[in-house]
């Protein structure tokens, strides 16, 4: 039986880090077993240009503890008025790594997104000519579209006619939730890849709506039925290079997430990877989880995978917070349901 698992030091392709005093408190619990993070720009007001993005990553370096070596990867928030110069401005001094597609409406802080893709093509035909990846919110917002099918109905009404019109367009489609969409980017030729989220991995939606109403497991894209969250399990254990991790650690105050209307997101950093490592051993699939968490996405990015390592041990089960603690409040951590036995040693 394996006890002991050294991978590449992982990477997050997909992280919220927020501003101010979430920022402080959430910052540590990532950057302390993760040596990159794709940064999501969804602050408010939104990281839209270059000079927020370098701004932003200056706060979020201030957070990172002295004896972590952590990079943050940048992203730009797309709107309407983005200018294709900027963007590639951006690329070409390496402030950011990607742009972020929201359709507006469709998740936190969403409200400057996208409604009109038409009006952005200028600035994605730029991208596509100077590589730069476009990671999408893939969820359509149309009231008449069931929340449990918004993200197939994006792939049929808007990620295929897009991939016809921009064909070099490099895209993420970003914390897949659906058979669908696996299957679709296992059959897609070049150039698309997925991340997978922790809690997708784990959680079904009986998880947020059986036996009473659990807003700690509401987030967007919504958990789907359980083959959904097989298929989700079936990708990331694959070794597929087009699938890899971006947690989607969202983390919400608690009194933001219990209230008439509460936020999507959940929070998984402190416990993302011992998370990981316990699924990937339930599907006796540990000798593919450096692959998923460590050298799929770095190479989709265009980046070496780490040199340095981190250790997992397996032993009594892991303690890990119940909630981080910040000055706006505490932040609830994920609760899996089952005893985690990884532990991460960095
Ligand atoms: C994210 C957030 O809170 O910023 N929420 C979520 O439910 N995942 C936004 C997002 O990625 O959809
Ligand atoms: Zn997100």
């Amino acid at each position: 039986m394996t006890t002991e698992l050294t991978i590449r030091r992982p990477d997050d392709w997909h992280l919220h880090l927020r501003d101010h005093a979430l920022l402080a408190a959430v910052t540590p619990e990532t950057a302390c077993h993760f040596g990159r993070a794709l940064v999501m720009p969804n602050l408010d007001p939104p990281v839209t240009t270059a000079e927020h993005a370098r701004s932003y990553a200056h706060r979020i370096i201030q957070a990172v503890p002295a004896d972590c070596d952590f990079v943050p990867q940048m992203t730009l928030y797309l709107t309407e008025d983005t200018d294709p110069d900027d963007v590639a401005k951006a690329h070409d001094e390496g402030s950011a790594l990607a742009v972020k597609l929201y359709p507006a409406g469709a998740t936190t802080n969403s409200g400057s997104g996208v409604r009109d893709i038409e009006k952005v093509r200028p600035v994605l035909a730029r991208m596509a000519e100077i590589g730069m990846p476009l990671c999408i919110h893939g969820e359509v917002t149309d009231d008449d579209v069931d929340i449990f099918d918004r993200e197939a109905v994006f792939i049929d009404k808007v990620l295929k006619p897009l991939r016809k019109a921009e064909p070099d367009l490099r895209i993420v489609l970003e914390h897949v939730t659906t058979e669908t969409a696996v299957d679709y980017i296992r059959d897609a030729k070049k150039g698309i890849a997925a991340t997978i989220t922790v809690h997708h991995l784990i959680i079904n939606r009986n998880a947020i709506l059986a036996g009473g109403i659990k807003p700690d497991f509401y987030c967007l894209p919504v958990a789907k039925r359980e083959k959904h969250r097989v298929a989700l399990v079936q990708a990331a254990i694959s070794g597929d290079r087009r699938f890899f991790l971006g947690t989607d650690s969202a983390p919400h105050t608690r009194d933001a997430k219990l209230q008439a209307c509460g936020c999507a997101g959940i929070f998984t950093a402190p416990n993302a990877l011992s998370c990981l490592a316990e699924i990937f051993e339930t599907a006796d699939a540990l000798p593919k989880l450096e692959a998923f968490t460590s050298i799929n996405g770095a190479r989709f990015y265009g980046l070496d995978p780490a040199e340095e390592t981190i250790r997992l041990v397996k032993g009594d089960p892991v303690e890990y917070p119940i909630e981080v603690l910040s000055d706006d409040g505490p932040v609830l951590v994920f609760d899996p349901g089952f005893p985690l036995h990884w532990r991460v040693e960095t």
